[in-house]
C-alpha cells in the first residue's frame, strides 16, 4: 500500500471528504448537516456524505457517533439545525418522512421494523400504500429478488427469524422502487451466517440498480461489500474512502476496526463478498 495514505481526516478539508467518489452530480448529498434531539445539544456537528448513482455506501463509526441519527436526519426524522439534503439536485432538508418515501428514499431502521401481526404480503401491501395500483408489478420486483418471499407470503411476520425479518423490512422499503434505500444496521442481533446473508442480499439489492447506504457496526463486512465509506466519529467525517482501502489503512485498523484480525485475509478471496467481483484481491 502507498505510504500515501489514501484516507484522510476530513474536518476542515472539504476536499478530502468524499475520498473516492465518482465524479458528476450525486443522487444523494448531504452537507454540513448539524442535527440533534435536545435543544443545544448537536449531535451531528457538521457531517458530510454524498452517494452517486448505483454506489453502495457504508458508514461505520463506534456506538454513539451519530450514524443512526445521519440516517435519521436524513429521512426527515430528526431536525435538522443547519447544512442541506439534496436529492438528484433537488433540497430535501428536513422533508416529512412521507414525502421523502414517494421522492424515491427507502429507509430501514435498526428496529421495529416489520408489522409482526401482518403477514409478509401484508407488510409488503404497507410499504406501497401511497402507490397501491403498483401492487403487481412491485411484488414481482420483490418475489425475483427474494423468492422466499412469494412462497411464504402468507406467514405471519411476527413468526419469522430475525434475518427474515430484516428481508422482509428491506422488501417494504423497496416496494415504492426508491433510489436509495438508507439500512441502519441490517445486520444487528443476527447470527454469523445470517449477518453474512444480509450483506450478500445487501449487495444483491444494490446490483439491482439500487443506491444503498448502509450504517454498520460490524465494519469489516461493511467495507468488504460496499463501494465507498465514510467513517464517523463524535457527529463528524473521520475518514473516508474505497471500502477496501478504509479496510487496509492502519490508521482505521487502530481506531475503528480493532486488530486486523485473519478472517479479513479470507473474506478478501469470496469474490461475492466484493465490490465488483473482478476486482482482483490487493497483493
Ligand atoms: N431520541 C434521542 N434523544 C436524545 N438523544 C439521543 C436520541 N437518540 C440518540 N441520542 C443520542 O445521540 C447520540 C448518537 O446516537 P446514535 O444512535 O445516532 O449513535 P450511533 O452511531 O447510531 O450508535 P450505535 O452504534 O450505538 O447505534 C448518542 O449520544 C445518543 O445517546
Ligand atoms: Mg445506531
Amino acid at each position: 500500500m502507498s505510504t500515501d495514505s489514501t484516507t484522510a481526516v476530513a474536518t476542515g478539508d472539504p476536499s478530502s471528504v468524499h475520498r473516492g467518489a465518482p465524479a458528476g452530480e450525486p443522487l444523494l448529498a448531504a452537507t454540513d448537516l448539524v442535527a440533534g434531539y435536545l435543544p443545544g445539544v448537536d449531535i451531528l456537528s457538521g457531517c458530510n456524505l454524498v452517494v452517486h448513482p448505483g454506489e453502495l455506501v457504508g458508514i461505520i463509526g463506534p456506538n454513539g457517533a451519530g450514524k443512526s441519527t445521519l440516517l435519521k436526519a436524513l429521512f426527515g426524522l430528526v431536525t435538522i439545525r443547519s447544512g442541506t439534503v439534496t436529492l438528484k439536485g433537488e433540497d430535501i432538508t428536513n422533508n416529512a418522512a412521507d414525502a421523502l418515501v414517494r421522492r424515491g428514499v427507502g429507509f430501514v431502521p435498526q428496529n421495529n421494523n416489520v408489522f409482526p401481526s401482518l403477514s409478509i404480503e401484508e407488510n409488503l401491501q404497507m410499504g406501497l400504500y401511497q402507490a397501491p395500483k403498483k401492487w403487481a408489478e412491485r411484488f414481482e420486483f420483490i418475489v425475483d429478488l427474494f423468492p422466499t418471499l412469494g412462497e411464504r407470503r402468507g406467514q405471519r411476520a411476527g413468526s419469522l427469524s430475525g434475518g427474515e425479518r430484516q428481508m422482509v423490512a428491506m422488501a417494504r422499503a423497496l416496494m415504492m422502487n426508491p433510489s436509495v434505500l438508507l439500512l441502519d444496521e441490517p445486520s444487528a442481533g443476527l447470527s454469523p451466517v445470517r449477518q453474512d446473508e444480509t450483506f450478500i442480499r445487501t449487495r444483491k439489492i444494490n446490483r439491482a440498480g439500487v443506491s444503498i447506504v448502509i450504517v454498520e457496526q460490524n465494519a469489516r463486512r461493511c467495507l468488504q461489500i460496499c463501494d465507498r465509506a465514510y467513517v464517523l466519529d463524535q457527529g463528524r467525517n473521520a475518514y473516508s474512502g474505497p471500502g477496501r482501502q478504509l479496510m487496509n489503512d492502519p490508521k482505521v485498523i487502530e481506531l475503528y476496526l480493532g486488530t486486523l484480525a485473519t478472517d479479513v485475509e479470507t473474506a478478501t478471496t469470496k469474490p461475492d463478498l466484493l465490490p465488483g467481483s473482478s476486482t482482483p484481491p490487493t497483493p
